[in-house]
């Protein structure tokens, strides 16, 4: 494979994945797909923006049409597809959205990837990223493995499950080449502040209500962004075709927990009294439809292609809130949409 096709690189996870494969492979091309929402943001990628194996499209996964051009245009033979609404409470607000980007545009990327293929699928691959939230929820004990039946309760995990399921379809009706890999709740720096972690660091500093749902008992599993990006490597140059991989960091945290390191962090790094910003802490009415905890069982990741989580959570949380008190201009551009101006100025539209 040489021309690698990565949707959703300008926002989070998907900036470190175009990242570490331009880097690391200098004789892919790496093509970065992107419509920029108010999550995808260009400003991510400066450090690699120049590179010679590296190109961005701005374009719709929504439109059918552009998306066949793209792979002949290109000459596209693999695919990492991340491109999507990713937030549970816009999903609740408005679920239209997800069906169409989620469902809608997963579609279109794997109708032109058949297309364009042409059933020639040797050294060919579609590798769909997606969610551990496809499960549904967990009680007190065990953990969600590749052979959990799906039962997704949020509009978001809905529409992840759908795709999945349109991504399965493929291989079992046309044998297209697909991969998918379902992780964890991802943490690190360049994530949206909207999602927990990034939101309470940013509300801590500024000194704002932190918004705890229920009584902050739900518990979710923690992975380093940079150890997904690694995996979505090994899974993409091992795994095998048709299969799944779950992702995931053997790291509960009950959301108080995990917010009282959070605070504990920040507190020090700003030269605050341990645990001064707790009383910023705000029971709020829980999310509807609400998952009490989500937990992944990685061994098959682990055992079949010899991927492990590398960094401790404290050691990540500190590298992550110490990121976001070093980018405050980031924080600001992305909240305030400023950041639009930089692909406006780079590429005079
Ligand atoms: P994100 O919201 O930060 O980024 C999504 C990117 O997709 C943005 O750059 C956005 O501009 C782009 N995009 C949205 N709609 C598009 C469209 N119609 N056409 C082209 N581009 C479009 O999301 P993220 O947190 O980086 O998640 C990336 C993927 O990983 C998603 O598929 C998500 O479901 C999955 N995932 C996320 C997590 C997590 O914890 N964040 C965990 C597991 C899986
Ligand atoms: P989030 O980061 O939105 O990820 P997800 O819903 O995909 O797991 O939320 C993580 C957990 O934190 C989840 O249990 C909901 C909770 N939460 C809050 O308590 N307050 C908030 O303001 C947010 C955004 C999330």
């Amino acid at each position: 494979m040489k021309n690698i096709l990565i949707t959703g690189g300008a926002g989070f996870i998907g900036s470190h994945v175009v990242r570490l494969f331009v880097n690391s492979y200098p004789d892919y091309h790496i093509y970065n797909l992107d419509v920029l929402t108010y999550a995808g943001n260009l400003e991510n990628l400066k450090d690699i923006e120049d590179k010679p194996n590296y190109t961005f499209i701005k374009a719709d996964i929504c439109d059918h049409e552009k998306m066949e051009s793209i792979f002949s245009d290109y000459n596209i033979d693999g695919v990492i597809h991340l491109a999507a609404e990713s937030h549970v409470d816009r999903s609740i607000k408005d679920p239209f959205s997800f069906a169409k980007t989620n469902v809608l545009g997963t579609l279109n990327l794997l109708q032109a990837a058949k297309t364009y293929w042409g059933g020639d699928f040797e050294n060919k691959l579609f590798y769909h990223v997606s969610t551990d939230e496809v499960y549904g929820t967990l009680g007190e004990s065990g953990f969600f493995t590749e052979n959990t039946a799906y039962d997704p309760h949020s509009p978001y995990s809905a529409s992840k499950a759908s795709s999945d399921h349109f991504v399965r379809s493929f291989y079992d009706t046309y044998n297209l080449p697909v991969v998918i890999s379902n992780c964890s709740n991802n943490y690190g720096s360049h994530q949206f502040p909207e999602k927990l972690i990034p939101l309470f660091i940013n509300n801590i500093c500024n000194n704002k209500p932190l918004p705890v749902y229920g009584k902050g008992e739900n518990v979710r599993d923690w992975l380093f962004v940079n150890d997904h990006a690694r995996a979505i490597d090994v899974i993409f140059h091992k795994g095998k075709i048709g299969e799944t991989y779950n992702i995931g960091g053997f790291n509960e945290w009950k959301n108080i927990d995990l917010i009282k390191v959070i605070i504990k962090t920040v507190d020090k790094l700003l030269g605050r009294p341990e645990g001064a910003s707790e009383e910023l802490i705000t029971f709020v009415t829980d999310r509807a439809g609400h998952d009490y905890r989500y937990a992944i069982d990685s061994s098959k990741l682990k055992n079949e292609l010899g991927w492990e989580p590398s960094l401790q959570f404290e050691e990540g949380i500190e590298k992550t809130v110490k990121w976001y008190l070093e980018n405050k201009a980031w924080v600001d551009n992305v909240t305030s949409g400023n950041y639009l101006k930089y692909y406006q100025d780079m590429y005079g539209e």
